[in-house]
């Protein structure tokens, strides 16, 4: 493995960063260019992005691909298709994408392929089951994240009469309200986990079959199914409809398994086989494309240019669209989970950054927040603007004004206003006392800042599962280029085990040899 900074690339970049990269200016880029937004506008399956009001000019791309190249990315991505033990650390293949291939074009088609058709039957019965009106899948993280961003995104693809929820969170707030809402003898629950064994979901799950007993319910076999790499687990709680899947499949990466059975149950089994077939489009488009059109590599290498040259520590994600609404949650696990590592696959320390913050909320919403910090802020923060060409409703007006918003917003970071733009305006009459030159320098904006759009011509099972597709390539670029290992997740380890010892403690009220900060609160919150 090289790792990106021990490459002759690394090194010309720091050089382009300090004479050109830092000095870059969009809009003496622009205004020299004019074929600026044809040449930095890639197309990928169902996906444009443009790239062209990033702070990158034609030789910065070229030395990051000339890094990429440098760090045996295309055979590091091979390696993870070919079903190689890329997850070292946990002696895994990675193989989400053999998921969502065709028959027989991928690693452990055969098995892939007979859970998903059992899987995908179940869900159609289910779907034809009028008595199931309310679906509940209780899991985390990524059993839990994916399914409902997906879900909620598809909401123009739902059936009417049938509600989706989820509960996530070991807070009995979550469930609680829940159950008080749900009929027993209508609801059907879905325990989603891959090891079976996580504390929230296996606490959630236990409230679930004691409501539903107490409720009156006998028939556990018929309202509970499971989803889970653990199938002995799942049939001791008393679950007999189970579907699996495998360790290589990481839980981040999960809803394209048996996971996915509440987007199945929403939409449909051929939708189900489009958002599959979306992203298996976009797997080519990654495995195949040179890397100068590679949109995953691209928005990667991208990811890189700006942590460790730049600094800027975090990105936020704006979909204007609110069937996205979690898309920023979902990439949070997707892409730091994934990166937020500071040790190499051989376990030297790192000397650079690896995952920014990822972070934001839906457009427009977010322009009414805390744009004003992307705009005006002293630190630069890209932003990543999701926009769909045709929307799922009527409302031809509101479309219109949702996407000249997006469109404004990108070109205001980029623009700014001078001081002197500020000052020729006329002031507003509330600053009428006010000095001139101060309120002008109040109102002004810097511009120069960066973003990213991507398009989609409408949101669709086939479209958002490229798009999603598009970021887990885009994660395993950074981290590949980083040299860590992108598909652990040691860092969540120590807080569970530690819950583990407090627990018991909280019961005892016994604080021995505790810091005095946690004996303190414990104090407080159990006394
Ligand atoms: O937070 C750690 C983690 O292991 C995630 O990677 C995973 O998505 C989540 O917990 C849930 O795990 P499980 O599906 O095994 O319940």
């Amino acid at each position: 493995m090289i790792r990106c900074d021990h490459t002759p690339a690394w090194a010309a970049l720091q050089a382009h960063y300090a004479t050109q990269g830092r000095g870059l200016d969009l809009r003496q880029a622009f205004a020299r260019d004019t074929g600026r937004f044809a040449a930095f506008g890639f197309e990928a399956p169902e996906v444009f992005a443009d790239l062209s009001k990033n702070l990158v000019d034609s030789a910065t791309l070229r030395l990051l691909r000339q890094l990429a190249d440098e760090c045996a990315l295309p055979a590091r991505r091979d390696a993870m298709l070919r079903g190689e033990a890329v997850n070292a650390s946990e002696g895994r293949a990675v193989l989400h994408t053999a998921l969502r291939a065709p028959r027989g074009a991928a690693p452990f088609s055969q098995q892939v392929h007979e859970v998903l058709d059992a899987m995908l039957a179940y869900a159609e019965q289910v779907r034809g089951d009028a008595q199931f009106t309310d679906i509940v899948n209780i899991g985390i993280g990524g059993s839990d994240l994916g399914p409902q961003m997906v879900v909620l995104a598809l909401d123009a693809y739902g059936a009417p009469g049938r509600r989706l929820h989820f509960v996530s969170n070991v807070d009995g707030h979550d469930i609680a309200p829940l159950l008080a809402r749900l009929d027993a003898r209508r609801t059907l629950f879905i325990v989603a986990s891959k090891t079976f064994t996580t504390q929230e979901t296996m606490a959630n799950a236990r409230s679930a079959r004691e409501w539903f007993i107490a409720q009156g319910g006998s028939e556990v076999a018929r309202h509970f199914a499971a989803t889970t790499t653990n199938v002995q687990a799942a049939a001791a709680f008393g679950i007999t409809t189970t579907f699996g899947f495998w360790d290589w499949v990481g839980g981040r990466y999960s809803l394209w398994s048996a996971i996915g059975l509440p987007i199945a149950i929403a939409v449909g089994a051929a939708s189900f086989r489009d958002l599959l077939a979306g992203a298996h489009a976009m797997d080519e488009h990654f495995a195949q494309a040179p890397l100068a059109r590679n949109l995953p590599v691209l928005l990667g290498l991208l990811d890189v240019w700006y942590r460790n040259f730049h600094g800027f520590s975090s990105r936020s994600v704006a979909p204007y669209h609110q069937g996205l609404r979690r898309l920023p949650a979902y990439l949070q696990q997707l892409e730091m989970e994934s990166n937020g590592k500071s040790v190499d696959a051989d376990g030297a320390a790192l000397p650079f950054a690896t995952s920014p913050v990822v972070w934001g909320e839906p457009g427009t919403n977010g322009q009414h927040a805390y744009f004003q910090m992307l705009h005006q802020g002293s630190e630069v923060i890209p932003v990543e603007f999701v926009a769909v060409k045709n929307p799922a409703h009527a409302l031809t007006d509101q479309h219109r004004m949702l996407l000249a918003n997006c469109l404004a917003q990108s070109q205001a970071l980029m623009l700014g206003k001078t001081a002197a733009q500020a000052a020729a305006e006329k002031a507003p009459t509330a600053a009428a006392g006010m000095d001139a030159a101060v309120l002008a320098r109040q109102r002004s904006f810097p511009g120069n800042r960066p973003s990213t759009t991507l398009v989609l011509e409408a949101l669709t099972p086939r479209s958002l599962g490229a798009l999603i597709a598009l970021y887990e390539h885009r994660v395993f670029t950074s981290g590949a280029l980083w040299g860590i290992n992108s598909f652990d997740q040691w860092g969540v380890e120590l807080g569970k085990a530690l819950c583990g010892e407090l627990l018991p403690r909280m019961a005892s009220g016994d604080t021995a040899g505790l810091d005095a900060s946690t004996a303190g609160l414990m104090k407080r919150l159990t006394a």
